[in-house]
């Protein structure tokens, strides 16, 4: 009777290993096979500065450089920006005074890496980057997250612009040093890309939310709630208020929807509605979520109204406006 159980769970392990090699086609981790695909390049990113982020994406693409080369260079654009007040060191400080930043990274084997909480690094994604490549670690935060950069060649640098400096006393003076939710300064970059021989990539980096409490961490550079990348599946993004996309696991529930077969837009229109569901005060918040499939079909939705997104492809490179779970104006 043992042996006969044995058996039985032998065979049993046996068939789920075959099933899994057959669903996966993949021998190894840089063996993905990736399905064909008929159109070109695409490259979608969150907010008006995605188009020159996308710009620079499509540049390293066009040159024949990786997928995961072409979202990390995009997005840094935008960490250079100096008028950004919420990507890179000119955005906006925390309620102590401090721009720390969180970032991450998603290469085309479904590679991860993650800064976050970092402070003084111009390029959070870079060291984001270098953390999923050379390390065997995902994640590294604050001073072990610059102590990490500072190794590997980044410098210091100056931490609050004077933009962000003025912004920072008016805001103490007028809400009495207290952390309050921010509605207007969620413009954190989130990039994806797809090749056309349907590779994927996707960057996420932030300075957070206004404000925020010292040691807040959004979603940014939380792998499955500002970015996730299936390399079989397809990838998402996300921009607006971290804690609510914390929630729901937003980019990696995405990911999962497409997976089971809905559409990038429907699954976005799904993510938002959850958070609907799991979220107070909606109506205060916005939330944006970018999503593309091994298809190259596309998903843009918002909470509210006003979030515009910027899709390259085939040599256009446009602001679109994404459809709203909520037609009114954005409070
Ligand atoms: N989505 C950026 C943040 O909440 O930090």
């Amino acid at each position: 009777m043992s042996s006969r159980r044995n058996f039985i769970r032998r065979a049993s392990a046996a068939a789920v290993t075959a099933w899994l090699a057959s669903q996966w086609s993949r021998s190894a981790a840089t063996d993905i096979v990736h399905p064909p695909v008929t159109d070109g390049d695409i490259v979608l990113s969150t907010w008006p500065a995605g188009i020159a982020a996308n710009a620079r994406a499509m540049q390293i693409l066009k040159e024949k450089g990786r997928v995961v080369d072409a979202v990390q260079e995009g997005v840094m654009v935008t960490e250079s920006d100096r008028t950004s007040t919420s990507v890179g060191l000119s955005g906006f400080p925390d309620r102590d005074g401090h721009v720390t930043l969180d970032a991450c990274i998603m290469d085309e084997e479904g590679n991860a890496g993650s800064v976050t909480f970092l402070e003084g690094i111009e390029h959070p994604v870079a060291v984001a980057r270098l953390v999923m490549d050379r390390t065997p670690h995902v994640m590294l935060s604050g001073d072990g997250a610059q102590q990490f950069a500072l190794e590997n060649g980044f410098s210091l640098k100056k931490g609050m612009s004077e933009q962000a400096r003025a912004a920072w006393e008016k805001w103490k003076s007028e809400t009495g040093y207290k952390p309050v939710i921010n509605k207007d300064n969620h413009d954190t970059i989130g990039m994806i890309a797809r090749t056309a021989e349907g590779k994927f990539a996707g960057a996420c980096t932030t300075s957070g939310t206004a404000f925020k409490y010292h040691g807040r961490v959004g979603d940014s550079p939380i792998i499955g709630a500002g970015l996730f990348v299936d390399p079989m599946v397809g990838a998402a993004t996300a921009t607006g208020l971290g804690e609510a996309i914390l929630r729901i696991c937003g980019t990696h529930s995405i990911v999962e929807m497409m997976r089971q077969g809905l559409t990038p837009q429907q699954a976005c229109v799904e993510a938002i509605k959850r958070i609907t569901f799991r979220q107070k005060n909606v109506q205060d918040l916005q939330v944006a979520f970018l999503a593309i499939n091994r298809n190259g079909d596309i998903g843009a939705f918002s909470l509210q109204k006003g979030f515009q997104y910027a899709l390259a492809k085939e040599g256009r490179n446009e602001l679109i406006d994404a459809p709203a779970l909520f037609q009114g104006e954005k409070k």
